[in-house]
């Protein structure tokens, strides 16, 4: 049976080992549902490389690629959809969800504007399939080396990386917070359900527990 890595070579998203090499990260966290059925949400379609990817390892899935560019449709086929739309605009998000399910799985690999991360996250997560698995790429964006090239930092006073440091320390720090206030009313109400939060070379998977009080699976 082939690897993420290898469909995603053959495939050549920029996922794969010969570029940001996420792929052979994510396997560990995303084989458990490689024949399952469920939906797999990617905000970011660009040539189609990682939906093809994503359709080939999830071939039981419902792949749904959404991004802002039209000629994006052209990789619909088989298990894999695509939707027009802004991704940092709520109603956007919801017709779709409305249309393909609750998500088991997000990719958020769009804009990687902080404040577009950071959003994207505060709408989805809740709203993520309990077990289910969150993953926010390019968090190197969130580093100096890539603002002085482009503007990533968007609208918001903390990178992406950093507000997801705010939440591990909510994660980890559990009940032994104390009197530490958590960041925001995001973090307060859903670090109970997150389960664990990995940070890989530029990107991180968060997953989300079954229930409030479980651990992580
Ligand atoms: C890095 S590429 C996606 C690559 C693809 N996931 C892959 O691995 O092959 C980012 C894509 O996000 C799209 N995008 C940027 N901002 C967006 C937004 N606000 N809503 C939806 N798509 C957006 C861009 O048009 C671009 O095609």
């Amino acid at each position: 049976m082939k690897s993420l890595d290898e469909i995603g070579l053959e495939h050549r998203t920029d996922k794969a080992s010969n570029h940001h090499d996420f792929l052979r990260f994510y396997d560990r966290r995303l084989s458990a549902l490689r024949n399952h059925s469920f939906t797999l949400l990617e905000i970011g379609v660009y040539r189609g490389g990682s939906v093809r990817t994503w359709s080939e390892y999830f071939p039981n899935a419902t792949i749904v690629g959404l991004d802002i560019t039209e000629e994006c449709v052209k990789y619909a086929g088989g298990n894999i959809h695509v939707r027009i739309g802004d991704a940092t605009h709520t109603d956007f998000l919801f017709d779709v969800i409305q249309e393909f399910g609750v998500p088991t799985v997000i990719v958020d690999d769009g804009s990687h504007r902080w404040d577009h991360q950071i959003t994207t996250l505060q709408v989805l997560f809740p709203i993520l399939r309990k077990g289910g698995v969150y993953i926010v790429e390019d968090l190197d964006t969130s580093f100096n080396g890539h603002l002085k090239s482009a503007p990533f930092d968007g609208l918001s006073p903390i990178s992406a990386f950093d507000y997801l440091v705010k939440l591990s320390r909510c994660v980890t720090g559990d009940n032994a917070l104390d009197d530490e206030r958590p960041h925001d009313l995001f973090i307060a109400d859903n670090a109970p359900w997150v389960g664990s939060v990995e940070f890989g070379r530029r990107t991180a998977v968060l997953s989300k527990k079954t229930d409030r009080q479980a651990g992580s699976f």
